[in-house]
């Protein structure tokens, strides 16, 4: 936890608050940034802590946002355990409850399947998969209940999925590409069993994005029109979720591309992804 107490005084009128997962770098430290300068209290997931500690200053700096700081490695069950007790927070104790959750934190390395160590893809589908379900989990109950109870706020949650997950395969990142295509199903599936109940779930799916994810496809110096900036992933995703979208793809080039991959044989994407590995 940050050395300032974030929480405000008893009595206090609370802000609404966003717990972003991944804030430490990329897309998860924009999406802490854009929700400070939309009025939102923040709790900051990710293992740096130092960077966490770095972006608070500065979030409150220029904002007057209260930041919780809250590092945790998401691929073990102490971490885990950490950031789903902060989530099932109902505002019946000091910690805010959180308005909305954004699931973000991911790893995309990747390689020949059949070379992966088995303790590598038990990593990633614990980070990739297994957090943002449980971490779903644990806020969604507590949503339903304050919408239930007469909360007026937005509630919910937004995934980071990715495009990878669309083509038929994905090989060199059989394991991300799994991942994400289940994050997808699953976020949508949600998404519709919890809006009659008034709560919003929303998937996104970036194509490439220039941050640190994506720094061996950068060093191969990918066209330029082949990255969406951070800043429209954000902007994009948050619009949708608010307006109670259940998918956002950001970026024409890649929307154009979903929409031809649902539409070419497969067969064709099948041999322009095996001459990709
Ligand atoms: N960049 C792209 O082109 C792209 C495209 C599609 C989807 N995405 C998705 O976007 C999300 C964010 O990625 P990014 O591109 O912003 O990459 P990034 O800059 O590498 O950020 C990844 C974030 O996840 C955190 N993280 C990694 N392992 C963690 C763990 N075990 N526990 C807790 N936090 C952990 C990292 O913080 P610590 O290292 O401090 O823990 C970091 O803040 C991911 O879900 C990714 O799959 C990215």
């Amino acid at each position: 936890m940050s050395e300032e107490s974030p929480l405000p005084p008893q009595g206090a009128t609370r802000p609404r608050t966003a717990l972003v997962t991944g804030a430490s770098s990329g897309i998860g430290e924009e999406y802490a940034r854009r929700l400070a300068q939309r009025g939102y209290g923040l709790v900051l997931v990710a293992r740096r802590a130092e960077l966490l500690d770095e972006l608070a200053r500065e979030v409150r700096d220029d904002y007057g946002t209260l930041v919780e700081v809250l590092p945790a490695d998401l691929a073990t069950a102490q971490g885990l355990a950490a950031v789903t007790a902060r989530l099932a927070a109902d505002g019946s104790g000091r910690a805010a409850p959180v308005d909305l959750l954004v699931n973000n934190a991911g790893r995309g390395d990747g390689g020949l399947f059949a070379e992966q160590e088995p303790s590598e893809i038990d990593a990633m589908i614990d980070l990739n998969v297994r957090a943002v379900l449980h971490l779903t989990r644990a806020v969604l109950p507590v949503q339903i209940a304050r919408r239930a109870a007469g909360e007026k706020a937005v509630l919910g949650v937004v995934n980071v999925s990715s495009l990878a997950g669309e083509p038929v395969s994905n090989p060199g990142g059989s394991v991300y590409g799994a991942g994400k295509k289940f994050l997808t199903l699953w976020s949508e599936s949600v998404a519709a069993e919890v809006r009659p109940l008034g709560v919003h779930v929303t998937v996104v799916l970036p194509g490439f994005v220039r941050t640190d994810m994506t720094r061996s496809v950068q060093e191969k110096g990918l066209p330029e029109f082949a990255f969406v900036p951070k800043e429209h992933i954000v902007r994009d995703s948050l619009r949708a979720w608010a307006a109670g979208r259940s998918r956002v793809i950001p970026g024409a080039q890649y929307k154009t591309a979903d929409g031809l991959l649902k539409v070419l044989p497969r067969s064709l994407v099948r041999a322009v992804a095996r001459r990709m590995v």
